[in-house]
C-alpha cells in the first residue's frame, strides 16, 4: 500500500499593528535609516502590545487556517507550535493557544530551533499525519522577539519584529501535491554565536543576570550571516535533491527573512532568479519562527501561489539550526 503524504490547506497570519520604522531605531541608537536600509533591507517591523501574547495572535492566525479548510477547532488533533519566545515558560505556548482556541482534541506541544523552528515544526507535523495516528494537525510558527531584544545594542535590534503565521497538515493519498521532501539540520557547536545567556535553568532571572543584560539575545553578527549563507543553500540543495527536482522547476522559493543580502546569495545559490523569490523583510524584519508561514498567507491570499505551485521554503536560526521543505501546493 502506498504510504500517505502530508499536504497543507489553508493559511493564516497576525502581525501587530504597532509599526517601528527605521527612524525610530535613530532615536535609541547610533544608527541610520540608510544603514539599515543597505546593510539589512528592512524598512519597517511590527511590534505586539501587552495584550498581543503569541497565543493570542496565533489564535486569531489559527482561525483564518480554519476558516479556510471549513472546519472547527474541535477537529484538530494536533497542535505543533514552533517559537523561540514562548509566553512562559511552562506550560508550552501551544497548551495556551489550545485552549485559546478551543481545541480541546487536539495534542498540543512547542518546538523550539530558532528562527528554522517553522520548517522542524513541519517535518514533525508530516510524521504526525504519515503515521495515521493523527488527521489535522495545526503548524504554527511565531515569535515576539521584541520581549528578548536589547534595544540599546545596535547591532541587534534594528533587526526584529514580532508577527505568526500557521497553517494545516493532513494526509493524503495521492503522491503529486503535498510535502515532496523535508531536510532538518544542526550544529550545536556554534550554539553561542546567536543566543540568550540567562532566564533558563543555567541562569535563572536575578540582579546580576539583568544588570549584564542577559536576559538578551546576543549575536555575532557577521559569523551568523556567513554560516545562514552556507547552510541556506545547502538546505535548498538537499531538498530539491531528496524530491529528485530541478531548480527551474520552482515557482516560488520563501526563503527565512533575515537579511536581504542572505536571500540573494541563497537565490543565487540555488540558480532561483530574484523574480521568483518571496521578499517581505523590508515590512516585517526577522520574526523568526513566523517569516516564513507570514509570507507563505500572503503567497496564497495574493495569488502568487496558486493549487500545483511548486513551493521551495528554507530557513536558518540559532542553534545552529537549518532547514528546508519542498511542497507542491
Ligand atoms: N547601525 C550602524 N552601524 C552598525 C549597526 C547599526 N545598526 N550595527 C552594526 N554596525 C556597525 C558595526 O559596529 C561595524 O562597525 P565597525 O566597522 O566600526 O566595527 C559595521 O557596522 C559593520 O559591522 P558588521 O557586523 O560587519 O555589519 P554587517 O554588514 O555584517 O551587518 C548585520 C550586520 C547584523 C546586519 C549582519 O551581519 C547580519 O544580518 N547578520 C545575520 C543576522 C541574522 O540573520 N540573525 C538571525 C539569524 S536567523
Amino acid at each position: 500500500m502506498k504510504r500517505p503524504v502530508a499536504e497543507l490547506v489553508g493559511t493564516g497570519r497576525y502581525v501587530p499593528d504597532m509599526v517601528y520604522d527605521n527612524a525610530y531605531f535613530e532615536q535609541l541608537v547610533d544608527t541610520s535609516d540608510e544603514w539599515i536600509r543597505e546593510r539589512t533591507g528592512i524598512l519597517e517591523r511590527h511590534i505586539a502590545s501587552d495584550d498581543e501574547t503569541l497565543a493570542v495572535m496565533g489564535t486569531r492566525a489559527a482561525e483564518q487556517v480554519l476558516d479556510d479548510v471549513g472546519i472547527t477547532a474541535l477537529d484538530l488533533d494536533g497542535i505543533v507550535l514552533g517559537t523561540a519566545t514562548p509566553d512562559r515558560l511552562l506550560p508550552s505556548t501551544a497548551c495556551d493557544l489550545q485552549a485559546e482556541l478551543g481545541a480541546r482534541n487536539a495534542a498540543a506541544f512547542d518546538i523550539a530551533a530558532a528562527c528554522s523552528s517553522f520548517l522542524y515544526s513541519l517535518s514533525v507535523a508530516e510524521g504526525m499525519v504519515i503515521s495515521g495516528d493523527f488527521q489535522n494537525v495545526l503548524v504554527v510558527g511565531g515569535d515576539r522577539l521584541s520581549r528578548i531584544t536589547d534595544y540599546t545594542d545596535r547591532a541587534t535590534c534594528i533587526l526584529f519584529g514580532d508577527g505568526i503565521g500557521a497553517t494545516l497538515v493532513r494526509p493524503v493519498a495521492s503522491g503529486d501535491r503535498g510535502l515532496l521532501s523535508s531536510y532538518l539540520k544542526t550544529d550545536g557547536t556554534l550554539a553561542n554565536l546567536l543566543y540568550r545567556p540567562g532566564g533558563g535553568g543555567n541562569h535563572p532571572p536575578d540582579e546580576k543576570m539583568l544588570e549584564e543584560r542577559g536576559y538578551y539575545i546576543k549575536m555575532a553578527g557577521r559569523e551568523v550571516f556567513k554560516s545562514a549563507v552556507k547552510s541556506m543553500a545547502e538546505a535548498c540543495d538537499r531538498a530539491l535533491e531528496r524530491a529528485g527536482v530541478s531548480a527551474e522547476e520552482v515557482d516560488l522559493l520563501i526563503p527565512h527573512q533575515a537579511n536581504i543580502r542572505i536571500i540573494e546569495a541563497t537565490a543565487k545559490h540555488a540558480g532561483i532568479p530574484m523574480e521568483k523569490v518571496y521578499v517581505n523583510i523590508d515590512r516585517y524584519g526577522n520574526t523568526s519562527a513566523a517569516s516564513i508561514p507570514i509570507a507563505l498567507d500572503e503567497c496564497v491570499r495574493c495569488g502568487r501561489i496558486v493549487p500545483g505551485s511548486l513551493v521551495l521554503m528554507v530557513a536558518f536560526g540559532g542553534g545552529f539550526t537549518w532547514a528546508s521543505a519542498l511542497v507542491r501546493w
